[in-house]
């Protein structure tokens, strides 16, 4: 297939999953508005559409919560059946600042909203309604970032938790198992409820049902503590600083750093968030044994022991020197070597490598999209363009699926595409590397 066939076949996709005024990552499977997955949508519609990546943006801000919060979920439509939890669930009129008009979740998500807006302008720098917009937003923006630092950041240290794995976009990764295994689920009195997810996607490659168990419960705790991050950071049993959300904070208060001059607005509270944040993801983050950033248990008080895809991101985030870059592509580097397609979500050489299972092995499109630009900056070229040939390879075999295979024999073999298809972030992710490689 040609390069204009897939952009044709990627924009119908993102067209089929426009609703009014957003866009949904999948009909049925996820049939509301996602915080991430608008980000990475704005970044495809910037391409073509400019109302389109305005219009996604501004449907997330419709949902922000007095304290600055965009939930990782706006329930535009409260008539939807298909999603567990569904807004009825979440109940949070337990936060008095909590947007009810859309309804939302009580949790947020990888914040890429900074670094989508600036992609917005380079790619638009002289459209009029784009610098409106951005001039518009942007306050609201740093109030998101000051969400973060506020309410996640209890030590004051620059780095960010997460109490909940839908929070890390990373819903299952097995970096999460040892803190989740905290947890006592006999005698946590859950509430009832039913899963929709596998009535729509194939269970072999969803989270389990202990993991959902896991999920609820890290919910209710949430919502008993009105989702403030004060009381939340006393009781948690999962409590991470994830190299995932940091690095892409960094990269969000870059962006909002660099755009904030152009506008001449106050960026002193950004920067100095900046530098402590890249200061202390260097000091704390970083694995010698690894050769890679991994995510911290606050709660246990040690680093994660795994390789896992969200440290990659740090390169996507100017983290780290060039020679902790050079020890991290090496990864890769053997990957190529051994017949991969890369970036996998997980180590592959580890016994909990599960390639099929949503985050435990597969490769995900908005990883790619990243990851590529990451190794671009530090000049890893060959490893670059690898990453996207893959990406664009896969799609174009097995179509605009949510996640996919990575090892190349069971690609050649049997089924290369995991979960939902007709997948948004993939559709946009696949448009920009074509028209902005
Ligand atoms: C899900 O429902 O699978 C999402 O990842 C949580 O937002």
């Amino acid at each position: 297939m040609n390069k204009d066939q897939l952009i044709k076949q990627a924009k119908a996709v993102l067209n089929n999953n426009l609703q009014n005024g957003f866009t949904i990552p999948r009909a049925k499977l996820y049939p509301f508005q996602w915080n991430w997955d608008s980000g990475f949508v704005s970044i495809g519609f910037a391409n073509y559409d400019v109302d389109a990546a305005i219009s996604e943006i501004n449907s997330l801000f419709s949902g922000q919560w007095e304290n600055g919060m965009i939930p990782h979920i706006i329930f535009h439509s409260e008539n939807e059946t298909t999603y567990f939890p569904n807004w009825d669930f979440w109940e949070t009129t337990v936060n008095k600042g909590a947007s009810q008009a859309p309804k939302t979740s009580g949790i947020s998500q990888p914040p890429v909203l900074g670094f989508a807006l600036e992609q917005l302008l380079q790619k638009n720098p002289n459209n009029e309604k784009i610098l409106a917009f951005a001039k518009m937003i942007y306050p609201k923006m740093v109030h998101y970032h000051r969400f973060w630092y506020n309410y996640r950041d209890p030590n004051q240290e620059g780095l960010v938790f997460i109490y909940h794995p839908w929070e890390s976009g990373r819903d299952n990764s097995p970096i999460w198992d040892d803190a989740l295994d905290l947890i006592d689920l006999e005698n946590a009195n859950l509430p009832k409820y039913t899963r929709q997810d596998t009535k729509i996607s194939d269970a072999k490659e969803r989270p389990t049902s202990k993991q959902y168990d896991e999920y609820v419960y890290l919910l209710e705790l949430g919502k008993r503590h009105q989702y403030d991050g004060k009381g939340i950071a006393e009781e948690s049993e999962f409590l991470i600083q994830d190299s995932l959300i940091n690095a892409v904070l960094i990269r969000s208060n870059e962006a909002l750093i660099n755009i904030g001059k152009r506008f001449n607005f106050d960026t002193k509270e950004l920067e100095e968030w900046q530098t402590q944040s890249i200061k202390q993801y260097n000091a704390k983050l970083w694995s010698e044994k690894l050769n890679t950033y991994t995510g911290y248990d606050l709660r246990q008080a040690k680093q994660f022991p795994q390789w896992e895809i969200g440290g990659l991101t740090a390169l996507f985030a100017n983290i780290p020197t060039p020679e902790r870059a050079e020890k991290m592509s090496n990864y890769l580097a053997d990957l190529m070597a051994n017949n991969y397609f890369i970036v996998p979500s997980f180590d592959v050489h580890h016994e909990l490598y599960d390639s099929k299972r949503y985050w435990r092995g597969p490769i995900w499109p908005q990883m790619n999209w990243m990851i590529y630009h990451g190794l671009k900056q530090y000049n890893f070229q060959t490893e670059a363009d690898f990453v996207r040939e893959s990406l664009l390879s896969l799609v174009e075999r097995f179509g605009f699926h949510e996640y996919f295979e990575a090892q190349r024999h069971l690609v050649n073999t049997t089924h290369g595409g995991y979960g939902g298809d007709n997948f948004s972030w993939t559709a946009s992710s696949v448009i920009d590397l074509l028209l902005c490689p």
